[in-house]
């Protein structure tokens, strides 16, 4: 498997994509900027929704309202982190793919994406969803801190891959 990744990134690094990144020194700090300010909205907005979810922050609104207005933040924000992610790796695809840290960050964004959506589904359906029961209400508090738990989980793994280094 790691030999398979290992000819992918010298296939990748030596493509005329790749190489125009490397020779143009302005792109992956603009790419990088992009994505700090994607961190900053995909955080902003999964810190709201999961403080309502615990009952912490925003109890004023509805939880399915709160879940309409930031999931969708957190969905375009993952899509921008992707494309501006998938650019950095492109620019050196070594330095990311064969890290331990970015490999243990992508499962960490399954596992919070999976989360997320198993949140937010069921109060498209059922807008109480969450608050009809007291078991429900539980696996709610342990899933909102879970979220926390991951996404901060996923950010200190982004900022890793930098010391890390190939292992
Ligand atoms: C959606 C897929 C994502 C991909 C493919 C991706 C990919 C990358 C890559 C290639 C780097 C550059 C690492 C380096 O060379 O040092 C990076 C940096 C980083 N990423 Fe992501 N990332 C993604 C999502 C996320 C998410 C969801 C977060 C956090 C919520 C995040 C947080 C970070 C952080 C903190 C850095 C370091 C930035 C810096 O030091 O300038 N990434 N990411």
């Amino acid at each position: 498997m790691r030999a398979a990744v290992t000819a992918f990134c010298a296939w990748l690094e030596l493509t005329p994509f790749s190489r125009q990144l490397q020779t143009r020194e302005w792109v992956v700090p603009a790419v990088q900027t992009v994505h700090l300010l994607a961190i900053a909205a995909v955080m902003g907005a999964m810190l709201l929704f999961n403080l309502r979810l615990l009952g912490l922050r925003g109890t004023d609104a509805p939880l399915a309202r709160v879940s309409r207005r930031f999931l969708p933040v957190i969905w375009a924000s993952v899509l921008v982190l992707l494309v501006s992610g998938a650019v950095m790796i492109a620019a050196e695809p070594a330095r990311s793919l064969l890290s331990p840290a970015f490999q243990l960050k992508m499962v960490l964004l399954l596992a919070a994406l999976a989360l997320t959506a198993a949140t937010g589904r069921p109060l498209r359906h059922s807008p109480d969803y969450w608050g009809t029961s007291r078991l429900r209400g539980r696996v709610a508090r342990v899933f909102g801190t879970a979220s926390i738990g991951l996404w901060v989980a996923i950010l200190c793994a982004g900022r890793w891959i930098a010391y890390m280094g190939v292992r």
